[in-house]
């Protein structure tokens, strides 16, 4: 656990209560505590009433088969009909759901009634490609609107989507692709990333050599660029743009899976997190109303996740679009063509709420405020945070440069794991802390325990854990249950370890302190060591590797590589290089390592383990901690003479 962080936190004594003009107007008023707490699960059937059920459920919670729980019982409902019809049939066609404003600056604005008929035609397409309910789609697009209505076609079906982020590479394509067993990857030929068309279809090309299950691929045109084409292709403005419009949806099943969604865990081989339908919409319903304190007829929500990563889904696509939403979906980077476009956004559609990474805070803080105050941001009434521990001054630069001191911001805390937000501030009635996710939401359960697991008291630190069963909480690993109960439920008998650290400050208040397994946070995104090591070892010149996550002033962390090479290992002064691309083809650019060490030895204990809480000290420039379990204690000094010597090149 970071002890550093947590320095910082005791000295934070600042607290901003909500002004009482938002108070008034606010969503969650306090009685939502004490409905949560006085029964729990009757409280989660009033929060199952915001959907719209073609059969209502008739037990809210069966956890008797624990940890494999069923929420919403015997209830039936379609989520896309939920995200989408319900509201043109309450008369809301006309309201524009997504203002797509791409990077080159094209823009649509989609009303709900274009997008239901949007959201009919791609799944038309998908029943002619002979996709059912139960199968699985891969998905593969840049922030484009296809990529919402892609996903929404497949929840209408109830075929399981597996997004997967286009930042990732052939090879985590492939392998996602083939455990999920997809029979339709939906791409695109490529998106608009600083400036350039980046490429997205050679991708798939490559990946779809090795993926039996797969039958077509589905192609968006959006750049224009030239691609290579096959007999399995298919154009979606062809075979989209010819379907009718009308499509007669079924209902499912409220365990009825809805997406897999692949996160890194402590292994090499990332886990197919499987969310299911009726609890999550439950949840994602309940939380971006709340939390985010949403006002369907007045409100613009923008959250720049991309839908690669649960926040997209839940933030994006399901929570927002259940609460008819209208919001901003942006295709680039923030700094494209000028570094106040994000703020020039803002000014255009008059944004309401931001939801953004603390990783993306810190990047403007350094740019610069004046960047931002060339904008009129007045428009803002509340920020989020998520993804990361938010330190107290980006915290504070959010509030007084974007948030001109008078918008609440509510850092959230959640997993791909939980679905929903966990832990967060309700805008109207939180005292803020900066840097604190503060507490639960009414109806989650909480805690933070001790290695014996018992809960720990103010003023204390240990282990987060959720100690009850939550709507959108995950409903296993795809095809790997006993994973799922190893990798949660074991720690700990009937309760769910989450992988962070956390700890109370004198006054209750949570403040989480980062992961405390071998997952790395690089910017607000999941990667674990073994995944990065591994993609080192399968370079010919590698012998061995580790890798750390060491604090870094933009992304939280980075990632930094101690690599052992083969005795004959050709070396060149292009090898540091050679293993920062080889990752990134394996993995993803995400995943490049900022540095990579060339060292003779790596520190081990007795029993062979490597010891990253040393490397992770070299790495962060700190001087060495205890080294009393070290089986070698010289290798700490060969690692010193590996980084003075050629090749442990940093840039
Ligand atoms: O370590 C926590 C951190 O992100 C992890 C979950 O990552 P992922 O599944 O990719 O989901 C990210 C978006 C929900 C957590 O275990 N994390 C997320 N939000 C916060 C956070 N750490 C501190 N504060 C947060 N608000």
């Amino acid at each position: 656990m970071t002890s550093d962080g947590f320095e910082n936190l005791l000295h934070e004594r600042r607290v901003f209560a909500p002004s009482d003009e938002f108070k008034a107007q606010a969503n969650a008023q306090p009685s939502l505590y004490g409905a949560a707490d006085a029964d729990r699960l009757a409280f989660w059937e009033d929060q199952a009433g915001r959907l719209h059920w073609d059969r209502k459920w008739d037990l809210p919670l069966d956890w008797t088969d624990a940890p494999f729980a069923q929420w919403f019982v015997g209830g039936k409902l379609n989520v896309a009909v939920n995200c989408v019809d319900r509201h043109v049939n309450d008369g809301y066609g006309e309201q524009v759901a997504i203002h797509f404003e791409g990077e080159p600056g094209d823009t649509r604005a989609i009303t709900y009634q274009q997008l239901q008929d949007e959201v009919c035609q791609a799944a038309n397409a998908l029943v002619e490609l002979g996709i059912e309910a139960g199968d699985r789609v891969a998905i593969y697009l840049p922030m484009i609107p296809e990529a919402v209505i892609s996903m929404l076609a497949c929840a209408r079906l109830g075929a399981a989507h597996s997004v997967i982020f286009g930042g990732f590479s052939a090879e985590a394509l492939r392998s996602r692709i083939n455990d999920a067993q997809a029979k339709l990857v939906i791409t695109a030929d490529g998106g608009y990333r600083r400036g350039k068309a980046a490429a997205l279809k050679p991708a798939v090309d490559e990946a779809v050599t090795e993926t039996p299950s797969v039958n077509n691929v589905l192609v968006v045109e959006r750049t224009g660029q030239e691609v290579e084409w096959t007999q399995r292709d298919l154009r979606w403005k062809d075979l989209v743009g010819r379907q009718s419009t009308t499509h007669v949806p079924q209902a499912f099943d409220s365990e009825h899976p809805l997406f897999i969604l692949y996160t890194s865990g402590t292994t090499g081989s990332p886990k197919g997190i499987l969310h299911t339908s009726g609890g999550y919409l439950t949840q994602t319903a309940y939380t971006h109303y709340n939390v985010f304190d949403f006002k369907a007829n007045t409100d613009v929500f923008w959250c720049t996740a991309d839908i690669g990563w649960i926040t997209g889904h839940s933030y994006v696509v399901y929570g927002p679009l259940a609460n008819r939403a209208t919001q901003v979906l942006y295709e680039g980077t923030p700094d494209s063509p000028h570094q106040g476009r994000w703020w020039e956004i803002i000014e255009k559609y008059g944004v309401t709420t931001l939801y953004t990474a603390p990783t993306a805070i810190r990047t403007f803080s350094k740019w610069g405020r004046e960047i931002p105050q060339e904008f009129d941001l007045s428009s803002l009434r509340l920020l989020g945070s998520v993804g990361e521990p938010i330190n107290p001054e980006a915290w504070m630069w959010y509030r007084s440069v974007i948030g001109g001191n008078r918008c609440p911001i509510v850092d959230t805390w959640w997993q791909t794991e939980t679905g929903a937000i966990m832990i967060s501030p309700l805008p109207g009635i939180t005292e803020c802390k900066p840097g604190s996710a503060m507490r639960p939401l009414p109806g989650i359960c909480a805690k933070i325990v001790d290695d014996a697991g018992v809960p720990v008291g103010n003023s204390e630190g240990g282990y987060l854990v959720l100690d009850e069963p939550w709507p959108a909480m995950l409903r296993g690993i795809w095809g790997d249950p006993q994973r799922y109960i190893e990798t949660y439920w074991s720690r700990w008998p009937g309760v769910y370890f989450a992988g962070d650290g956390a700890k109370y400050d004198s006054q209750g208040a949570m403040w989480l302190l980062g992961r405390v397994d071998d997952v790395m946070n690089i910017s607000g995104h999941r990667i674990s060591t073994a995944e990065v090591e591994s993609a080192l070892v399968s370079h010919p010149a590698t012998a061995e590797a580790a890798v750390v996550g060491a604090n870094d002033e933009t992304t939280g962390q980075a990632i930094v590589a101690f690599v052992i090479l083969r005795e004959h290992a050709e070396i060149s002064e292009s090898t540091v290089d050679d293993l920062r691309a080889h990752v990134a083809r394996e993995i993803g650019p995400i995943a490049k390592p900022r540095q990579v060490l060339i060292v003779k030895e790596l520190p081990k204990t007795r029993s062979g383990k490597i010891m990253r809480r040393l490397l992770r000290d070299v790495a962060e420039n700190r001087s060495l901690g205890d080294m009393s379990t070290l089986a070698d204690p010289a290798v700490m000094g060969l690692i010193a003479d590996g980084l003075s010597a050629p090749g442990a090149v940093e840039d």
